[in-house]
């Protein structure tokens, strides 16, 4: 109306959507490592690693991978979508040594093994999905893919399973830049949360506060209020910062992620949780 000589003020929600958005476009002096951890199943890390791989994808604009880090089979490639080919980390880690020639191996060689995630901008690199298969992951191979993803991307989800004394899962807190502790507002997954950050505490894991954030999921419409306030208020104690994410319908069914699908809610509030992981990066 006036032309463009008036413009009106942001108002305070599209403010802090824009700083947001801003600090997950945050440029990191070199590739940045996220590790989702909870000990207990269905505390919501495969989820959680889902969602920030969709988050950290689309405003980034790519350059982001989520590794399945399970010592079993994980639900990371049945959960992200599907791509032509079935390799996953063992395939990659017996496949190695083509990327060996840090001069000839090239990002578009990972296609073979990790699978694009489509409008969501990041790719999946799943666990072992063989039934037959009993290796375990070494913390050495670990370190080996865990430094080819970091060769080729800029951040680097990584989802863990819940055997807090396997290799792969020790070596993944040890390297992570920042641990997100996930937890679904229930006393079980958030006392096993708190219970891991005391055994990385008792491990000598220094600056432990610092390093750690923590996001809470409702696992259904309507949560104990009570207990969700008491879950806020002791990890605000232990971690950074305590982000909730609302129950979202489109991720009870437990297959593919239907990442157009997700709520409006689920966004937002995903988008505040990378925010502070990115600012804590
Ligand atoms: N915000 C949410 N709303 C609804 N269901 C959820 C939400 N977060 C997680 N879930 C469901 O909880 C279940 C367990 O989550 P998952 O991410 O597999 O846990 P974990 O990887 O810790 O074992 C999944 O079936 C998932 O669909
Ligand atoms: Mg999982």
């Amino acid at each position: 109306m006036s032309g463009g000589l008036v413009r009106p003020r942001m108002g305070a929600a599209e403010l802090s959507f824009h700083q947001d958005r801003q600090a997950v476009q945050k440029d990191f002096p070199g590739p940045r490592t996220i590790a989702f951890v909870n000990p207990k199943g269905g505390a919501a890390k495969t989820t959680g690693v889902l969602a920030a791989g969709y988050t950290f994808g689309t405003v980034r604009g790519g350059g982001v991978v989520a590794w399945d880090n399970n010592e079993t089979r994980g639900t990371l490639g049945i959960r992200g979508q599907r791509g032509d080919h079935r390799n996953t980390t063992r395939e990659l880690l017996e496949d190695l040594g083509r990327f060996s020639d840090v001069y000839q191996a090239r990002i578009g060689d990972l296609g073979a093994f990790v699978r694009a995630q489509g409008d969501a901008h990041f790719d999946v690199l799943a666990s072992d999905e063989r039934a037959d298969v009993t290796g375990i992951i070494h913390a050495s191979d670990f370190g080996d893919v865990h430094a080819l993803l970091q060769r080729f991307y800029r951040v680097v989800l990584v989802d863990t399973g819940n055997n807090m004394r396997a290799e792969n899962w020790l070596a993944a807190a040890e390297a992570a830049d920042l641990l997100v502790v996930t937890s679904t507002v229930r006393e079980d997954t958030g006392y096993s949360g708190l219970w891991m950050l005391d055994a990385l505490q008792d491990a000598g894991h220094a600056d432990l506060k610092r390093r750690t954030i923590t996001v809470l999921s409702d696992p259904s419409p309507k949560v104990d209020r009570g207990l969700a306030e008491d879950l806020v208020s002791v990890y605000e104690q232990r971690t950074r910062s305590v982000h909730r994410v609302p129950y979202d319908a489109a991720l009870v069914s437990g297959s593919v992620v239907p990442y157009g699908k997700l709520s409006e809610a689920t966004r937002r509030s995903w988008l505040s949780a990378c925010a502070a992981m990115a600012q804590a990066l």
